[in-house]
C-alpha cells in the first residue's frame, strides 16, 4: 500500500495534508511506502528531513510522488489540466483513493473528472456533523483555529489594548469586542477575546447559540422572534431567514456596533453567499482605529466594506481585515489538526487484515463524503442535480 502527500499549489494555500507525526502513524497502520513531495510541508514548518526521519520518502515532484499511489492526501483539490503549472490529476493512478477538501459541491465538474479518471474521491468538508465524526471534522478543526487567529490579528491591528490597562499615567479601558456568528469559529473567537481581556458580546440566529455565548462569559446581543426559534436545520446549521428578520436583526446590531472597538464576523449559511450583516452605514458609525475582522471573506464576507483577500482602511479610519483562508494564516497548527483528521478517517475505515482502506457504502460518514466510486459520481447531492 503506497500513500502520496502532495505540495499544495492553489493560491495562498500554506497547509499540508500530513505531518511527520501522522506519517509515523500511517506507517503504523501498515502503509508500506509514503512519498511526500519535496517542500510539501515547508510553509507549515515541516521540513523534508522531518518527514524522512518519520519514515517517508521524498519525491522530487508531484508526478514522482503519485507514481503507484493507492491513497493520495491533499488539503485542496489537485490541480487539473489548465489550472496551474502541473496537471496533478493526470498523474493520480486509476483506482486510487483521493482524500481532501475537494469543494465538490461548488465545483461539480471535479467529481465528474474524478469519476472519468477512475479515482475514488472523498470530499472531507461534506462530513456529516455527527458525534462519531467529530474527530475527523476538518471544518471544525480549521474553523476553531480561524476564530483564534482572527482575534489575534484583530488585536494586532487595533491601536489600543484589549485588557483594561491601569498605569501610573492613567487607565486605558478594555476593548469592546463583538463576535457575529457563534458557531465553531465564533465560539473560539469569543474565548480568545475574553482571554486577552476584552469586554465581549456576541450574536447568532440559532437559539442554541445564545446559551453557548453566555457560557463563555460573553453577553448576548440580538433579535429573537418566532422565526429565529426555528433557525437551525437538523444538521445544526443556520437556515436562510426572511428579509424582515434580517432587517430587525440589523436594527438591533446597528446601535451596538457603533460602540465597538473590534468586530469579528463569522456568520455563514451553508451553500450560500455569506449573509450581509455589517452595512456601510454601520462601518461609518464606528470610531477611527477600530477594526473589523471578516472570517467569512471566503464566502464573500459579512461586511459590506470587506475586500476578500485584502486588509483595507475605510474613509473613516476603520481597518477591515478581509483575508481569505484564515486557517492557512496559522498553518503549523492547522496542518497538524487537518492531518490528524485525515489520519482518524483512514484509521476508522481501515481493514486491518487487508492493510487497506475499506469504505462501506452503507456507512453514514462514507455516504456523506464519497463523491465517486467505480467510474461513477455517487454523492446524493451531485446525482440529484444531474
Ligand atoms: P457555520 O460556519 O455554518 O456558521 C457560523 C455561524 O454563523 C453559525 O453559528 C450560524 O448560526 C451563524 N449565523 C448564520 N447566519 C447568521 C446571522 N444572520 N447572524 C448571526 N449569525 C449567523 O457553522 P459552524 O461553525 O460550522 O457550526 C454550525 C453548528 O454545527 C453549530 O451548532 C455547531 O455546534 C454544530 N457542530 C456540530 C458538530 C458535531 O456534532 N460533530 C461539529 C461541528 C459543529
Amino acid at each position: 500500500m503506497r500513500l502520496a502527500v502532495l505540495k499544495e499549489r492553489r493560491a495562498g494555500e500554506t497547509r499540508v495534508a500530513a505531518t511527520p507525526e501522522t506519517v509515523k502513524k500511517l506507517i503504523g497502520l501498515g502503509i508500506t511506502i509514503i512519498t511526500v513531495e519535496a517542500g510539501a510541508g515547508l510553509a507549515s514548518g515541516y521540513t523534508d528531513a522531518a518527514y524522512r526521519e518519520a519514515g517517508a520518502e521524498i519525491a522530487p515532484d508531484s508526478a514522482a510522488a503519485l507514481a503507484g499511489a493507492d491513497i493520495v492526501l491533499k488539503v485542496r483539490a489537485p490541480l487539473a489540466a489548465g489550472e496551474g503549472e502541473v496537471d496533478e490529476l493526470a498523474h493520480i493512478p486509476r483506482g486510487a483513493l483521493l482524500i481532501g477538501t475537494l469543494e465538490a459541491l461548488t465545483n461539480p465538474d471535479r467529481a465528474r473528472a474524478y469519476a472519468a479518471a477512475g479515482i475514488e474521491a472523498c470530499s472531507m468538508e461534506l462530513l456529516p456533523r455527527i458525534t462519531r465524526a467529530q474527530s475527523m471534522d476538518v471544518l471544525s478543526s480549521q474553523a476553531n483555529l480561524a476564530g483564534y487567529r482572527a482575534v489575534i490579528e484583530g488585536a494586532g491591528a487595533f491601536d489600543k489594548g484589549f485588557p483594561m490597562l491601569m498605569t501610573a499615567a492613567g487607565t486605558i479601558p478594555a476593548a469592546n469586542v463583538f463576535v457575529m456568528g457563534a458557531g465553531v469559529a465564533g465560539l473560539q473567537a469569543i474565548a480568545t477575546a475574553r482571554r486577552l481581556g476584552g469586554r465581549v458580546s456576541a450574536t447568532d440566529v440559532r437559539p442554541a447559540a445564545k446559551e453557548e455565548i453566555k457560557s463563555l462569559g460573553a453577553s448576548f446581543v440580538g433579535y429573537e422572534d418566532e422565526e429565529s426559534k426555528a433557525a437551525q436545520t437538523a444538521g445544526g446549521y443556520a437556515k436562510q431567514l426572511s428579509a424582515e428578520f434580517y432587517a430587525k436583526q440589523a436594527e438591533v446590531v446597528a446601535t451596538h456596533i457603533a460602540k465597538q472597538d473590534v468586530v469579528v464576523t463569522t456568520a455563514l449559511v451553508q451553500g450560500r453567499k455569506a449573509p450581509a450583516l455589517v452595512t456601510e452605514a454601520m462601518v461609518a458609525s464606528m470610531r477611527p482605529g477600530s477594526v473589523i475582522v471578516d472570517i467569512a471573506a471566503d464566502a464573500g464576507g459579512n461586511c459590506a466594506a470587506t475586500k476578500p483577500g485584502e486588509a483595507i482602511v475605510t474613509a473613516n479610519g476603520v481597518k477591515v481585515l478581509g483575508f481569505t483562508n484564515w486557517p492557512g494564516r496559522i498553518a503549523g497548527a492547522a496542518s497538524a489538526l487537518y492531518a490528524r483528521n485525515l489520519l482518524t478517517f483512514l484509521t476508522t475505515f481501515w481493514d486491518k487484515d487487508a492493510k487497506a482502506p475499506k469504505l462501506p457504502d452503507d456507512d453514514e460518514i462514507v455516504r456523506g463524503v464519497l463523491l465517486t466510486r467505480g467510474n461513477a459520481v455517487v454523492h446524493p447531492q451531485l446525482t440529484q442535480d444531474a
